[in-house]
């Protein structure tokens, strides 16, 4: 493995506060409906209990029924310790009610030799999707993967969520290089998009 790419994981990975240190919080905070969104970012070894609880619970409504009909299945101890590792690092968004309605989960990971952000999960409540919030803390990501000189944005998505697989794509995510082919009978995909100015 590249000692750079190491490197530059490791030193994104110790940052406490990346996103406002580095200035990356998009600049777009409104949804389609008007409603000005906050957002809290913090390690996943700093969620409360609470917090903790929220968004597990809401990765289990969300998703419970898509990964019980995928190939991987549901392992809700494996998926809990996932989202509590302490290379997590999560966003979450805030409504003007100063109610939670969605977060991301993401990483600094190096992926084939390559430094990434692997946007681990994205998560917004029904009530609240199709608002632009997705797309906002999408921007976050990206703007912090240039500021840590990581080379692209990752994601998995399952091939039967066409709502995710459009959402990425209307944000110009594409099949990455590391993606299953389509004759694998593998039921993900993998996308990516690469980071601007380097
Ligand atoms: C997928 C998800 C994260 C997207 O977040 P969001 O806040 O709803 O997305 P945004 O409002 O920022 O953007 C939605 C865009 O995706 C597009 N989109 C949504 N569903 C689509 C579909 N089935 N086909 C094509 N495009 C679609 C919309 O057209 C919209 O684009 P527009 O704003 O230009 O109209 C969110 O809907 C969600 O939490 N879904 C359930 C959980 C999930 O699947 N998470 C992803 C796991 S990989």
């Amino acid at each position: 493995m590249p000692v750079d790419a190491k490197k530059l994981v490791k030193k994104a990975s110790q940052h406490l506060k990346p996103v406002e240190k580095l200035d990356c919080e998009t600049k777009r905070n409104t949804t389609t409906e008007g409603e000005t969104i906050t957002f809290n970012y913090m390690w996943a070894t700093h969620l409360t209990d609470d917090d903790f609880e929220w968004v597990f619970s809401l990765f289990k409504s969300n998703m419970l029924e898509m990964y019980q009909k995928s190939q991987w299945g549901y392992d809700e101890n494996s998926k809990r310790n996932e989202l509590r590792a302490t290379t997590s690092r999560f966003i979450i968004a805030i409504n003007s009610k100063g109610e939670k309605i969605g977060y991301t989960t993401y990483r600094f990971v190096v992926d084939h030799n390559i430094p990434v952000t692997y946007c681990w999960e994205l998560q917004i409540l029904p009530s609240y999707q199709n608002k632009g919030v997705g797309g906002m803390m999408l921007d976050t990501l990206e703007k912090l993967s240039a500021k840590t000189n990581m080379e692209k944005v990752m994601a998995t998505v399952f091939l039967f969520n066409g709502a995710s697989l459009g959402f990425f794509h209307k944000n110009g995510y594409v099949s990455d290089a590391t993606c299953p082919s389509d004759d694998s009978g593998l039921d993900y995909a993998i996308l990516s998009k690469d980071t601007p100015n380097q």
